[in-house]
């Protein structure tokens, strides 16, 4: 990879209109051997990741994999299992938002799927067992020079070139006053990165307290997003914030690392607690 993080953030974009070609052989073995390698998450999660790429001749068998018509042309799908235990979809999320950065770097196009997607034939793709699910994939394919008509239509609902600005994403300890740039430091950069990740219907729920060298994550939920034959997608959406927070951190040298601790700070009750960055 010749790209730094942060000049790979901003690139990735959810692309839905892909050619049908296969991804050239060289991007996919290295996208193979880094899926491979994305096993194990910081909340101790095991994650068995799978790139289902199409050959010539097999994508017929892709199409029947099943997005609903979302995704049009992509070659292949990374599909994940994950056991069932507490921050299985924050570990998940952190790990393939750091498999979309790294085909990002190869050129292809990606899309996060966590309701458009017909569940039972990815799961059964996988072999999924008793105890694991199928939260989200990830579609990936050589993106199409211009997007076609339902991409440009989902993209338009989901508003999915805004982003919610600063002073409601990061704040001070007292989790009321927003958060300077001055005040974030060196932070600020990395701040910017994680205001740039994708999340389910670009709902970007991730709110950040700093509070001394500690910098707490939370959830903030959207009131009746949440639907009983989906994943937590929100939950994942954190995982992929923790995934853009610690690849710009390593970028810049600034050491640290994620625990959960006892975070004694008052914050809204609409806030749910994840995990601090101890710097
Ligand atoms: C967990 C998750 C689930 C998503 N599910 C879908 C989906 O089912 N269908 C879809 O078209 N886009 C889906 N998206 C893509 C989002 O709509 C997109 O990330 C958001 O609108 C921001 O746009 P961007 O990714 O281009 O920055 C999902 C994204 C995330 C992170």
């Amino acid at each position: 990879m010749t790209q730094t993080a942060s000049e790979l953030i901003p690139l990735r974009t959810s692309w839905r209109s892909c050619t049908g070609e296969p991804i050239p052989h060289d991007e996919l073995s290295l996208l193979n051997e880094f899926v491979r390698s994305k096993a194990l998450g910081v909340f101790g999660d095991s994650v068995r990741f799978q790139l289902v790429a199409a050959r010539s001749g097999d994508s017929d068998e892709l199409k029947g994999l099943g997005t609903y018509g979302f995704i049009r042309g992509a070659s292949g799908f990374v599909v994940g299992a994950v056991d069932k235990r507490v921050n299985n979809l924050e570990d998940y999320g952190l790990l393939m938002e750091d498999i979309v950065l790294f085909a990002t770097g190869l050129g292809l196009a990606t899309c996060w799927l966590g309701g458009s997607f017909q569940k039972d034939n990815f799961s059964a793709r996988i072999n999924i067992q008793e105890h694991e699910v199928v939260p989200a994939v990830v579609s990936v394919g050589v993106g199409s020079d211009n997007r076609n008509i339902v991409d440009r239509v989902i993209r338009n609902v989901a508003g999915s070139k805004k982003r919610l600005p600063w002073n409601q994403l990061f704040f001070e300890a007292d989790c009321i006053t927003p958060l300077s740039r001055t005040k974030a430091q060196k932070f600020a950069d990395v701040f910017d990165m994680v205001r740039l990740s994708p999340s389910a219907s670009n709902k970007q729920p991730w709110r950040i307290v700093m509070e001394g060298s500690s910098i707490h994550l939370f959830l903030q939920r959207t009131r009746g997003y949440r639907k009983p034959m989906f994943s937590d997608l929100q939950r994942i959406d954190m995982g992929i914030a923790m995934s853009h927070f610690q690849a710009v951190t390593k970028e810049m040298g600034i050491g640290g690392s994620w625990e959960r601790t006892e975070v004694s700070i008052k914050h809204p009750d609409n806030w749910q607690y994840i995990v601090t960055w101890i710097c």
